[in-house]
């Protein structure tokens, strides 16, 4: 799978971390930088390239990295089509993606560690969508106020 990848200078530390750890399972990085450490760079320039990537086809899901993982997802959830949790467990970064089509993933480099990102993002880029009915209804609905707020 092509995965854009972002992160400021919040998150940098942990950007090759996460392209290593990709890399190794086979899926391809798209990278939306920074492509070296600027401690003026913003989270939403990232954010929005990641989330660029995504909708251009470039790539079908997304990590944004800063220091909390907060400001990415805010950010993000502001573009239109992406669905963007911070999850600093397996669990949320599985069924996010099961249940809730999650495809933009948002880490925080300050708050957890180098095995447990490579866990969450193995987690993360494994997961597929359900095919149950309810959790479309539920992605129709949030498509759905994303529409009306046009
Ligand atoms: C940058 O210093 C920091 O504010 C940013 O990376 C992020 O944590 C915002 O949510």
């Amino acid at each position: 799978m092509n995965i854009a990848l972002g992160a400021d200078h919040g998150g940098f530390s942990l950007k090759q971390t996460v392209v290593d750890e990709l890399t190794k399972l086979g899926h391809t990085i798209v990278d939306c930088g920074a492509r070296a450490y600027d401690k003026l760079d913003d989270y939403p320039d990232f954010a929005r390239a990641v989330g660029a990537a995504i909708q251009r086809g470039d790539a079908t899901r997304g990590i944004v990295i800063c220091g909390s993982g907060v400001g990415a997802a805010i950010a993000s959830n502001k573009l239109r089509g992406i669905r963007a949790c911070v999850c600093h467990d397996t669990y949320s970064a599985r069924q996010g993606v099961e249940h809730d089509d999650l495809n933009v993933l948002c880490l925080g480099a300050r708050i957890i560690g180098d095995e447990l990102a490579k866990e969450i993002v193995r987690a993360f880029a494994s997961a597929q969508f359900s095919t149950e009915a309810r959790f479309h209804r539920r992605r129709a609905k949030v498509l759905e106020i994303e529409r009306d707020q046009a």
